[in-house]
């Protein structure tokens, strides 16, 4: 049977018909969001390369649709699926990520010409819709007529298959790099729903960063397997943490395992940690629901330490890392300063700039380096800098402004003294604490005055003491 199907519209159209996507993988994920709503455990994706400029293909093993369905549904633009059929979906009850009702129409930002052909109950049919012929009827799309077919399969199976021809050759092509790091952030973890672009499972190896893969045998729960990512770069995982799963079954949120609330691991190297640990036969500590785990059970304290402690030795080789490539760049930025220090000034700088890093750890470079530079201003320039300076650019002008500049440094020299004033005056008690122990020998008592015998008088202020 063959016929020309059409589409039914409302009036919000004109709005959502302008929806536009930050790429083409973006763009494509929409296909295989309605793949995860129609209830599919696999997604194949087809990828052409530039050169072949051949169809770009998403074929899924979900519910597909019958003939009503797609003369229906699938056809009715801007109608949201959760008011239709409910916020889960009918099967598997998984979260339905449809909403506006057009997401079918992100396949057609990238082709000219887009095919859907489902397989339901015994029959297959298929639509096309035809770019060109929307853009000229943008008006009145109930008008554009889409030639549908339907005939009889007689295979068991079900599902969509979604062909994209006639590719935009002014866009970006999508890249399969690309393509599987925006989809493994929502669907890399999840058991029952695989993923694969041309032939290749999206999995957790694709978030960019450092993966481990651990196995272990614990007392309790036994058979424990761990598989996680620390990110790197600026795309860090969209819900970060690692998601707990029973006999392949995921439990609740992805958790940070206790590791959040560890002072040594910085909060936001905490959230780069993308990961799932898999436990079997055991779900004791699991909600009835599988909402949630019950966390004071042995078990799942077991299961915490564990993953716990595992991930944290892999963060910490990251932080150990990251910090001395920052360490490097900073230091290669600023090791010209750091040398004009004088020896003892310079020791401290360092230990400074080692705060710095500790504390701004994944700010932006550029904003670290302008911290370190504010600190080394303040390391190199003592009081008198400014002053001496002054007065030496002065002392080739004028006689008053030469006089004024050398009063400046009069000004100085007093608020120095009264510093230094305080500072002998906690030495002295540092030293009356020494004097009046019992244990201070004298000897001990020589080493402490060595250097400081202003102590006894200015006039000794200058000299040094000896064994005599
Ligand atoms: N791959 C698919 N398998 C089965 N049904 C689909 C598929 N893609 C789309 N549909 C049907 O078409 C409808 C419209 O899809 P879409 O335009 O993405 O909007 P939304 O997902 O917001 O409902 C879906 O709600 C669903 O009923
Ligand atoms: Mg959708």
């Amino acid at each position: 049977m063959s016929q020309n199907a059409h589409f039914s519209v409302n009036t919000r159209l004109t709005r959502l018909l302008g929806e536009t996507y930050r790429s083409s993988e973006v763009a494509l994920k929409e296909l295989v969001d309605n793949a995860w709503d129609a209830d599919a455990n696999n997604v194949w994706i087809t990828l052409p390369t530039m050169i072949t400029g051949e169809a770009i293909i998403v074929k899924d093993d979900g519910s597909g649709m019958t003939a009503p369905e797609m003369l229906g549904e699938y056809l009715n633009i801007a109608s949201d699926k959760r008011v239709r059929s409910g916020d889960r979906t009918a099967k598997l009850k998984r979260k339905v990520k449809g909403r506006k009702g057009i997401g079918k129409f992100a396949g057609l930002i990238l082709a000219g010409r887009m095919e859907i052909s489902a397989i339901a109950r015994g029959r297959i049919c298929s639509l096309t819709i035809d770019k060109k012929e929307l853009i000229e009827n943008q008006n009145d799309l109930e008008a554009v007529p889409l030639p549908f077919s339907e005939a009889p399969f007689d295979q068991a199976e079900s599902g969509t298959t979604i062909t994209l021809s006639q590719l935009d050759t002014r866009l970006n092509f999508p890249v399969s790099e690309r393509l599987r790091e925006v989809l493994v952030q929502e669907y890399g973890r999840e058991a029952d729903f695989n993923v694969f672009v041309d032939g290749i499972r999206v999995s957790l190896e694709d978030v960019p960063g450092t993966t481990k893969r651990t196995e272990h045998k614990l007392p309790i729960v036994g058979d424990i397997n761990l598989h996680f990512t620390i990110a790197e770069g600026k795309k860090l995982p969209k819900s970060p943490g690692i998601v707990l799963k029973v006999d392949g079954k995921v439990v609740g949120k992805p958790m940070f395992f206790g590791l959040d609330d560890d002072d040594e691991i910085p909060e936001k190297l905490v959230k780069r940690v993308y990961g799932e640990v898999e436990i079997s036969g055991l779900d004791d500590f699991v909600t009835a629901d599988w909402g949630s785990v019950i966390e004071n059970s042995k078990a799942y304290q077991e299961v915490q330490e564990h993953v716990r402690s595992v991930v944290k030795v892999g963060l910490q080789e990251t932080h150990v890392r990251d910090m001395s490539l920052q360490k490097a760049r900073l230091k290669k930025q600023i090791d010209q300063r750091l040398q004009k220090l004088p020896e003892h000034r310079r020791q401290y700088a360092q230990e400074a700039l080692n705060r710095i890093l500790r504390r701004f750890y994944m700010e932006s470079e550029e904003r670290i380096a302008t911290i370190a530079d504010v600190a080394l201003d303040a390391i190199e320039h003592d009081a008198y800098w400014a002053v001496l300076d002054r007065i030496g650019q002065s002392s080739h002008g004028d006689i008053s402004s030469f006089a004024e500049s050398l009063e400046q440094f009069g000004l100085v020299e007093l608020s120095t003294i009264a510093a230094q004033t305080a500072r002998r005056l906690q030495f002295l008690d540092y030293l009356d604490q020494l004097v009046n122990n019992q244990q201070t020998l004298e000897k001990d008592a020589h080493k402490a005055l060595e250097t400081n015998l202003w102590v006894l008088g200015r006039k000794y202020s200058t000299m040094s003491s000896n064994n005599t």
